[in-house]
């Protein structure tokens, strides 16, 4: 027998101490959460290939996607810092403010809820909204594929991307570029280490965090692969936050549905990159994720979140934030005397 050091001691303490045990959290995570695919994942009825994710990605940076010119996907989804805006609600068409804040699109394609209502069942559907709404660029399906087909670099992309196709610059066709693009935008963590079997991928700190969230009760409404955007739930389930927080006038998914019960209903947030995407909500209105995270404990579970506790989950939750996706910025096709002259 080795004796036993104040090393080894004091080691023994702190497992007892934190009670956790590497291998019996990973067990219990495992239940709740799954690592993100090592691989860009398949898609419904979309093949990803090398030369639709770049047509992807240059639709996705191309502001003349939108009516003014003004506003391409990456204004409100930035990838440079975390796939959001960090704006409390985006800004769109015509300086207007929209009505809520932009989620990332950063492993957005594990997402099977979407938006903060789950208007659209994937992101290929999700594409077509906001080139047309009102508020974001304000154009239709029709002035984008005038502006497509006016540059013959985009017809070239189209015909590599969608091989066979006798008229590939569709609407449709548009979504499926992005949508394969997006599919790229995904950002292994520490967590997604942990969960594959590294204990020391994660601090004791966040250990620690990790059992809280499951022991509370977090991960009842935020699991999966984006501990979150697998489900919906009403904001304030067991007590309303106040108006500040959850303004009365966005019933969340009551406006899809229309239903009673659904108001107020919300799609329980995915979390990956959390601690990069403030402020947060669907309001946009808490820019502390400390005060974010105690909200949840007072509104979703009825408890108080203790300092200590809420500082344990907090760095537990900056686990989840991963390796960015390393995106060149496009070379975008010059205009030519049929593209169609910004609006608005
Ligand atoms: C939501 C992609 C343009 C603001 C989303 C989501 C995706 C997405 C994937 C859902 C994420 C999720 O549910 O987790 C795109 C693409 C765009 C685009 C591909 C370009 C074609 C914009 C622009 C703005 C914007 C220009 C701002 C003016 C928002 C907002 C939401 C959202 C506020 C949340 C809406 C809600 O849930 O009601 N977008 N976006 N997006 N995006 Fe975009
Ligand atoms: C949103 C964490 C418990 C449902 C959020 C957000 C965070 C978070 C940080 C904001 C995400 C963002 O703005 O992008 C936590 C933590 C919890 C917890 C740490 C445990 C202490 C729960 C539970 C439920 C739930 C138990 C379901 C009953 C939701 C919903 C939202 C949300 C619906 C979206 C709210 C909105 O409309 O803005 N959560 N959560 N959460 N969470 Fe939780």
């Amino acid at each position: 027998h080795r004796p036993l050091t104040l090393g080894t001691v004091s080691a023994i303490a702190i497992a007892v101490a934190s009670g956790v045990h590497a291998s019996d959290l990973r067990d219990r995570a495992l239940e709740m959460f799954a690592a993100l695919p090592s691989t860009v994942p398949a898609l419904n009825d979309n093949i990803i290939t090398d030369e639709k994710v770049d047509l992807g990605k240059a639709l996705f940076f191309d502001p003349r996607m939108s009516a003014s010119g003004v506003f391409s996907c990456n204004s409100c989804h930035n990838l440079a810092t975390g796939g959001d805006d960090n704006m409390p609600t985006s800004i769109g068409h015509g300086w207007q403010q929209g009505p809520r804040n932009s989620p990332t699109v950063l492993n957005a394609v594990f997402n099977e809820a979407q938006f903060w209502d789950g208007r659209a069942a994937d992101l290929a559907e999700q594409a077509k909204g906001p080139v047309q709404a009102g508020v974001e660029m304000a154009n239709t399906p029709d002035n984008v594929l005038a502006t497509l087909n006016s540059m013959p670099q985009y017809q070239e992309w189209f015909r590599a991307s969608f091989p066979g196709q006798d008229d590939p610059v569709t609407f449709d066709n548009f979504a499926k570029a992005i949508e394969a693009f997006e599919a790229t935008l995904i950002t292994p963590a520490p967590f997604d280490a942990f969960l594959n079997g590294d204990d020391n991928a994660l601090t004791d700190q966040q250990k620690a965090g990790l059992d809280l969230f499951m022991e509370k009760g977090c991960s009842a409404c935020h699991n999966g692969v984006n501990l979150g955007g697998t489900g919906y739930f009403p904001f304030g389930l067991i007590e309303k936050p106040g108006a500040d927080v959850l303004p009365p006038d966005d019933r969340g998914r009551f406006e899809v549905t229309k239903t009673a019960d659904d108001s107020y209903v919300f799609r329980a947030s995915p979390l990956r990159n959390i601690d990069q995407t403030a402020p947060y909500f669907h309001s946009g209105k808490v820019w502390d994720l400390r005060v974010a995270v105690a909200i949840m404990g007072t509104s979703q579970l009825g408890a108080e979140l203790s300092d200590a506790e809420v500082d344990d989950i907090v760095a537990f939750l900056g686990a989840l934030t991963g390796k960015m996706p390393e995106v060149i910025y496009p070379l975008l096709p010059a205009e030519t005397s049929t593209t169609p002259h910004p609006t608005g």
